[in-house]
């Protein structure tokens, strides 16, 4: 059994961890931080989790008791996890943190598009980007996991098997996407409303989001690894992707669609799907001529796909859905946590997802 702690216990994706660690047979949740709620029992604040955490009560983030765990989530907003993980490394704790502070490798490409300077430059080299479909061996032996974000995950599963293929002109990649409400966290917006968002949908930072360097930053990576493997060394084609993120009104869930324009003539684009994914644990590739739904990974960590191509012509559309909270965050985070201590990869993450 494992010890770990939780800074940032009453957001969205601190309150899924606790859900899913609920079932987890070999980790214990020891600490769980919110400077608001100090004091407050988590039952008592979610009584979902009645009966799972009885006594365990919020407090305020402590490095010297969270250095005393063996790993430590952050599900905090950007900058936190900066300002900690240094100290919490080198008590040899290992941190998995969920927001964007360690996915970029850039530190001044982080500053440009966070608006602050990065607070942890010394700790990037180490970061581990914890997308396990691509990544899975450096997360193994990773310290510092940066768990990708809900959106990059959607569109870099759904690109993949085209991208490592070299079937699609990297420099054309259109990625239309969807979110449900909880994408924005729990703190009161007004724009996170129900008379404000249900009823309703609209785009959102059409001129630039936070998620498209990460995206980019993966889809590259893609890209250097295929060389690698296929051991051919092609002039690389810079990544140029348009990316449109939309507010739905549903609360969780990612829909991505994704267009690619075909350089070659592709083959059979399923079986392409089929063959990358046949063993990865949270991917799955529908049947040919599927939709997937958003509903249908509700509370789960799967990455449910469908490629098409339509009339046959030089388009590839691939269909990406994910729970933002789940394979976009927390499930994810606990995949990567799996890996790290050695646990089966899909332990505390095989229950199914919810209907309707
Ligand atoms: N929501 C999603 O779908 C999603 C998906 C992928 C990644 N993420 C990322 O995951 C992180 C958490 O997201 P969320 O949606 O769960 O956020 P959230 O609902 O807004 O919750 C944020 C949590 O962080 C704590 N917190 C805020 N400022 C803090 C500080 N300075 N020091 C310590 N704790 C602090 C808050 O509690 P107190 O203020 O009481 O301490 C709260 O528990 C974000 O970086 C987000 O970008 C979110």
């Amino acid at each position: 059994m494992i010890k770990v702690g939780i800074v940032g216990g009453t957001g969205y994706t601190g309150v899924e961890l606790l859900r899913l660690l609920a079932q987890h047979p070999h980790v214990s949740v020891a600490a769980i931080t919110s400077r608001s709620e100090t004091g407050v029992k988590v039952c008592d604040m979610y009584p979902n989790l009645r009966g799972h955490y009885d006594t365990l009560a919020f407090s305020e983030p402590d490095a010297k008791q969270l250095g005393a765990m063996d790993a430590v989530f952050f599900a905090t907003p950007h900058g936190v996890a900066h300002a900690l993980a240094g100290e919490l490394l080198d008590n040899g704790t290992r941190v998995i943190d969920l927001s964007a502070d360690f996915r970029l490798r850039d530190a001044d490409e982080w500053s440009r598009w966070y608006d602050q300077p990065h607070g942890a430059p010394a700790l990037l080299d180490e970061a581990v980007y914890g997308l396990p479909e691509m990544h899975r061996e450096k997360i193994k032996n990773a310290r510092l996991i940066a768990v990708p974000g809900c959106y990059p995950t959607a569109v870099q599963l759904g690109y993949l098997p085209l991208l490592e293929a070299g079937l699609i002109d990297p420099s054309q990649l259109i990625a239309d996407c969807k979110s449900g409400v909880t994408g924005a966290g729990r703190g009161a917006k007004v724009g996170s409303l129900l008379a404000e968002a249900s009823e309703s949908m609209k785009a959102y930072g059409a001129g630039g989001h936070r998620h498209l360097p990460e995206i980019s930053q993966g889809l590259r990576d893609i890209q250097q690894l295929a060389d690698i493997q296929q051991t051919a060394n092609t002039q690389q084609q810079p990544i140029g992707l348009t990316f449109v993120p939309h507010l739905t009104p549903m609360i969780r869930g990612i829909h991505a669609t994704l267009y690619g324009r075909l350089t070659a003539e592709p083959g059979d684009l399923q079986a392409l799907f089929e063959k990358r994914y046949a063993n990865e644990p949270f991917v799955d590739v529908m049947p040919a001529g599927s939709h997937p739904e958003t509903r249908s990974v509700k509370g789960i960590n799967t990455c449910r796909l469908a490629v098409h191509r339509p009339g046959n012509g030089n388009t590839v559309v691939v269909l990406s859905v994910i729970d933002n909270l789940v394979k976009g965050a927390s499930g994810q985070a606990i995949q990567n946590l799996n890996l790290m201590f050695g646990f089966d990869e899909n332990t505390g993450l095989t229950a199914p997802a919810l209907m309707p």
